[in-house]
């Protein structure tokens, strides 16, 4: 790949992925690697970032990156930590600030005539979140930019293309923030915008050809936007030497095994669906504890995946879409590793025993990367839009013990309460939603009768990526009417509730 490319340094904050997803929007190339870690072949990167921190530069922890290879060889930016950072270091003064400094500041004394500020108007929104502040700057340091709560805002360095600034450009509410970084790159450091879907989709393609060449590649398929585009990406380098396989696990949408089927067979995908969902039933027969259902499930898959695998004669490779935040390396700020919460099936890839080679074409781009290659292959943006889906499905929507009845039951819900969000024109304003049944009985009265029936959750959240979420606002009238379609449609279930919970500290999915 001939791309001028950036070096993002992570520092640990929660927006470094967000740089590398502004940089990659002004068609640039980025890659984030640990503060530790730098790259040995650094002649590849033609400029620098320095991500944030949760960390102080004064406390004992502080992050000491080695950066005598790239101070002054190559242009660099440096964003929050690494504003203090330089400035601690090299001759200036940080301290713990005395007021807030979290939220929403305006630019003020822009020195406008420097090429980092062109474009950028006094009282420019930008984003603040930090503890301590930057009280002298370095050796060699020029102001540019104030607020009024923080006189250092943006410094650079007299003799170098060295430029520090204390606020986030890469929040949407930096609202010259992407100005700001192309300012930097393309008129300072002087990169090319030439990393495109299109290139990106070329590319691909003929790396594709040349590491499989004329071998044959399995891959497995799950009806989501990441495997689907994978296998477009490998179905135009490779053709017929693709072997898809999409299973049924008996724990998918309604008629969703079919209707995905049909889709794919329409994209011209050599497919096999395997319908196995007794044997996944099977499987799960009597579980109830969440994380025993994920491994019988993700265990269940790997049999199936394998048994079919073993049917295409000489395949050699094993496609997978991993994307990018699945494959950086992230800086723990604690320093020990994180605590597992749910064991993710489809995130490790199949195990050791398959001997299979693997191709990942999706390792280098971001999620809504994936979404603009795959509109500029054409795939259609109804399947693009889709909402994400567990690969457990809805085995970690019924809670307690699952049977064919209780998965009729929730399948029927979450229809009703899908196809009504999309003839509400909800469905794209919603980052996910489901139902989720609840393992309660309670009393209710239809007609003269009593009744003791099963309760529903209905649960929608907004999110970027997953890692947060909060519920969705939906109007009262279209719950009322989801709420009495279901009851007068779904025999065995009597009620429904609307979950509220934001995560954290509740999660998405209820197990
Ligand atoms: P939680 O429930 O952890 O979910 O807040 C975050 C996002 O991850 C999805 N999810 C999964 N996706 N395999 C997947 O492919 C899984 O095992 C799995 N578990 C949760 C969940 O639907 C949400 O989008």
């Amino acid at each position: 790949m001939q791309h001028d490319k950036v070096l993002i340094l992570d520092f640990g904050s929660q927006y470094t992925q967000l740089i590398a997803r502004r940089v990659r929007e002004l068609n640039i190339y980025s890659e984030i690697h640990p503060f530790n870690k730098i790259p040995t072949n650094l002649s590849e990167y033609k400029a620098v970032i320095l991500s944030g921190s949760p960390n102080s530069v004064r406390g004992d922890k502080a992050l000491h990156p080695e950066l005598s290879e790239l101070r002054t060889k190559k242009p660099m930016l440096a964003v929050c930590y690494g504003a203090q950072y330089l400035a601690h270091f090299s001759g200036g003064e940080v301290a713990p600030s005395n007021t807030r400094e979290y939220g929403r500041a305006n630019l003020s004394y822009i020195k406008n005539d420097d090429e980092f500020f062109i474009g950028i108007n006094e009282g420019s929104q930008v984003w603040m979140s930090h503890s301590d502040t930057i009280k002298k700057l370095p050796t060699n340091g020029v102001l540019l930019a104030s607020t009024s709560d923080v006189e250092n805002a943006a410094y650079k360095i007299e003799g170098e293309t060295t430029y520090a600034i204390q606020f986030h450009p890469e929040v949407y509410h930096s609202t010259d923030g992407k100005q700001l970084l192309e300012n930097f790159l393309v008129k300072i450091a002087g990169l090319n915008q030439d990393w495109t879907p299109q290139s990106f989709v070329e590319e691909t393609v003929e790396a594709i050809q040349e590491k499989v060449g004329n071998d044959k590649v399995v891959l497995g398929l799950s009806g989501g936007v990441d495997s689907t585009i994978a296998a477009v990406l490998l179905n135009k380098a490779i053709g017929d030497n693709l072997y898809c396989i999409f299973v049924n696990n008996g724990l998918l949408r309604k008629n969703e095994f079919e209707s995905v089927l049909k889709q794919y067979e329409g994209m011209g995908l050599n497919v096999k669906g395997v319908d196995a969902s007794e044997r996944f039933l099977t499987a799960l027969k009597g579980i109830e504890d969440p994380e025993k259902k994920r491994k019988a499930i993700g265990n269940a898959f790997i049999e199936v995946f394998d048994d079919e695998a073993h049917q295409i004669t000489d395949v050699k490779w094993l496609a997978q879409g991993t994307i990018y935040p699945d494959v950086i390396e992230s800086v723990s700020a604690t320093g020990g590793p994180s605590a597992t919460i749910k064991s993710h099936h489809n995130v490790g890839g199949l195990p050791d025993f398959m001997k299979l080679k693997i191709v990942e074409p999706l390792r280098a781009i971001f999620k809504d990367e994936v979404r603009r290659v795959g509109a500029s292959l054409g795939v259609s943006p109804e399947l693009l839009g889709r909402h994400p889906f567990p690969g457990p499905g809805l085995g970690i929507r019924i809670l307690g013990d699952i049977t064919a009845e209780k998965v009729r039951m929730l399948q029927e819900v979450d229809a009703i309460f899908i196809e009504g969000l999309k003839a509400w024109g909800l469905y794209d304003k919603v980052w996910q939603a489901g139902a989720m049944l609840l393992p309660v009985n309670s009393v209710g009265v239809m007609g003269d009768e009593r009744t003791y029936e099963k309760c529903v959750a209905l649960r929608a959240v907004e999110s970027t990526d997953g890692m947060t979420a909060d519920w969705v606002n939906l109007p009262y009238e279209f719950l009322q009417k989801t709420s009495n379609e279901i009851i007068n449609k779904v025999k065995g279930v009597n009620r429904v509730v609307y979950d509220i919970s934001s995560k954290p500290p509740a999660t998405i999915e209820w197990e």
